[in-house]
């Protein structure tokens, strides 16, 4: 028997190309063990989080389209750890026979928000009020045109974890980006929510409970599964828009609808993520499949894993570096007493070296009680990122 190229795995079996190297990356590289599909990786250094723990990387640009061939190359399908490819290779590599899941029609909606809201106003899903602007006198026609200032202005492409967002006070405040700019309301929410949908070529949708998710500083930092006290029909609403915009949009493995609740009770989109998704996290310990698991199977189009909940509640913290100085260097020193004192807290590293406010981990708590369950999870986190210290809240 010839091997069949992609890293010339000796499984008999689909090999799964995926593009990005960071701790998405690695988390799928732990579902693909259990289902016995192998990966095949472009990382974008050869230390990356994702190429610490899977075989043969490949290491280089995710710009180069040769690159990309050549790690799609005896390949199943291909995957994305990030949404940065451009679609004009993927488009390429589609004609060339490669699938690419999510494909570029689909990607490009959580690659550009100005793309992404002129998509779901035609979609008639609710958006905050929003306009596309290119310089002070439009942001100042949108702002009064919501109420006056201060409004959001967003980059349409690029930004990640609050960077290249702002709350602007006046048309001065418009970033020169050279580029339309995509301002929306400033949206007072009560809370945010995320829902997760995992969707096949075949069509195959399977919805994950509406979760809470709270950010600092544009960075999340905790989510908690199911959202606590949601209206039944608010969960069911936000369930249905997540499984429309897969569906409208032909998205291709997993989908993150990161929502806005409002004061009077409605769910706005804020904004799309086509990959595994922070907020879907707490599914590694605390669902039937995780999203990781069901994101696989939904780019090899097998049929889609349970999305429930094993416990009533699930908290799922991020460790972020350099909350305090007293952090820095000392995760796996966090061990003996994270472990000693929970040993139902589960842990999460992901080889990365901290820097402040980087996501370098998280840790996730189930159970009965969601206050016991939130400290818990709290407590593991807070231990590793410097922000809780050895003599507080042990119990
Ligand atoms: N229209 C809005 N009104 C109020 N707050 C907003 C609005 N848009 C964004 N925010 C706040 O800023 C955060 C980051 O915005 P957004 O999700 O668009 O940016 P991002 O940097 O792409 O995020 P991510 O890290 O999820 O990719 C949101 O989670 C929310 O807290
Ligand atoms: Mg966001």
């Amino acid at each position: 028997m010839t091997a069949a190229g992609a890293g010339d795995s000796p499984v008999d079996g689909p090999t799964v190309a995926v593009v990005g190297g960071g701790q998405l990356a690695r988390m799928m590289q732990q579902a693909a063990i259990g289902l016995g599909v192998p990966l095949r990786l472009l990382a974008e250094g050869a230390d990356v989080s994702a190429a610490q723990v899977v075989r043969d990387p490949l290491v280089g640009d995710y710009r180069n389209l040769d690159l990309l061939r050549e790690v799609g190359r005896g390949c199943a399908v291909m995957t994305f750890d990030h949404e940065h490819v451009p679609t004009a290779h993927l488009h390429a590599l589609e004609a060339e026979g490669l699938a690419c899941r999510p494909g570029p029609g689909a990607l490009v909606h959580a690659q550009d928000k100005l793309v992404m809201r002129e998509r779901l106003t035609a979609l008639d899903l609710p958006c905050p009020r929003w306009r596309s602007v290119s310089d002070a006198a439009g942001l100042d026609a949108f702002a009064a045109s919501v109420g006056g200032y201060p409004v959001v202005v967003k980059t349409p492409r690029g930004g990640y974890d609050g960077k290249g967002v702002w709350v602007v006070d006046d048309g001065s405040g418009l970033p020169d980006a050279g580029t339309p700019l995509l301002a929306e309301e400033r949206v007072d929410f009560a809370r945010e929510l995320a829902v997760l949908v995992a969707r096949s070529p075949s069509g195959q949708s399977a919805v994950y409970p509406v979760v809470e998710s709270v950010q600092r500083r544009g960075v999340c930092r905790e989510v908690t599964a199911p959202a606590p006290g949601l209206a039944p029909e608010l969960a069911v609403a936000a369930q249905q828009v997540a499984l429309g915009i897969a569906g409208a949009l032909d998205v291709t493995g997993v989908l993150a609808v990161e929502l806005f609740e409002t004061r009077d009770g409605r769910v706005l989109v804020n904004e799309l993520a086509m990959r595994p998704h922070n907020t879907g996290h707490w599914s590694i310990d605390g669902a039937v499949t995780s999203q990781f698991e069901n994101h696989l199977r939904a780019v090899l189009d097998l049929p889609l894993g349970d999305t429930r909940a094993r416990a009533p509640w699930t908290v799922m913290v991020n460790i972020l570096g350099g909350e305090s100085d007293a952090a820095v260097g000392r995760l796996f020193e966090g061990y003996p007493h994270v472990l000693a004192r929970d040993p139902g807290v589960r842990v999460h590293l992901y080889g990365k070296a901290v820097r402040p406010g980087r996501k370098v981990g998280h840790t996730t708590a189930f159970g009965a009680d969601l206050d016991r369950v939130r400290e818990r999870a709290r407590h593991a986190a807070g231990w590793f990122d410097g922000t809780v210290d050895d003599s507080e809240g042990e119990s």
